[in-house]
């Protein structure tokens, strides 16, 4: 499959539900990217006053490259759309995320929209949530062993991610570490393992997106887009 022309296919559909005035939460990952360039060029092309308040580092320097004016939740809290990528989702509207492991602040930034809307292409819809992808728990790195006891005891299999162009562990854009959770047959209860994850000390937050999503648009190498809404 192609999955380039699927990921540009959904962020184009997305960029078109951006109106003039609005602040909008710029997600991150490869999609998330096509969908800041076709804004930078609805920005400059039809003289939109939208400002983007963006989840990472890598988002912030895209959207600058883009000529995207940035913003912050002091400035702006109250976001009109949240515009995101997902490494898995299922039919009840709820994601894996956090493959770029930037899902920290992309949930601060969705929970302050009042519409989350993610890009996917095809390969990301999944029957059972965390069967193929793992969940990406961010920790401190002095908790780091204790945390990986935690998941061992709820059935994952949990590695510390580590960097590709730097031995050791990839730290985040806030300074912490990120252990994968890979649970071999699938998550049971999502909202039961979100929870225990949030209650766990150490743990910043971790990929499982519950109740958040409004929107899920699924692009198609040949440009179509499914656009599914929750009711
Ligand atoms: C980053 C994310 C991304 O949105 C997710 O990993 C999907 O990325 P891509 O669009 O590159 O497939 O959650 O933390």
């Amino acid at each position: 499959m192609d999955r380039d022309s699927a990921k540009q296919a959904a962020a184009e559909a997305a960029v078109q539900l951006v109106s003039d005035g609005m602040c909008v939460g710029l997600g991150s990952g490869s999609t998330t990217a096509y969908a800041l360039e076709f804004l930078g060029r609805r920005i400059q092309a039809e003289a939109l006053n939208v400002r983007g308040v963006p989840t990472s580092f890598a988002t912030e320097r895209r959207a600058r490259a883009h000529g995207i004016p940035l913003a912050s939740l002091d400035d702006d809290p109250a976001l009109d759309l949240a515009l995101d990528g997902a490494d898995e989702v299922d039919s009840d509207f709820r994601l894996i995320k956090g493959g770029g492991g930037a899902h920290a602040r992309e949930k601060v930034v969705a929970h302050q929209a009042d519409r989350f809307v993610v890009l996917v292409d095809p390969t990301k819809e999944v029957h059972r949530l965390g069967a193929g992808f793992p969940v990406p728990v961010e920790v401190l790195p002095m908790a780091a062993t204790p945390v990986m006891n935690t998941l061992e005891a709820v059935g994952a299999t949990p590695t510390l991610r580590t960097a590709e162009a730097k031995d050791g562990p990839v730290v985040t854009d806030q300074g912490l570490w990120i252990i994968d959770a890979q649970f071999p047959d699938g998550i049971d209860a999502p909202a039961e393992l979100s929870r225990r994850l949030c209650n766990r000390p150490g743990v910043l937050d971790h990929g499982l997106f519950l109740e958040m999503a409004t929107d899920i648009l699924v692009g198609h190498p040949d440009g179509s887009v499914d656009h599914h809404s929750a009711s």
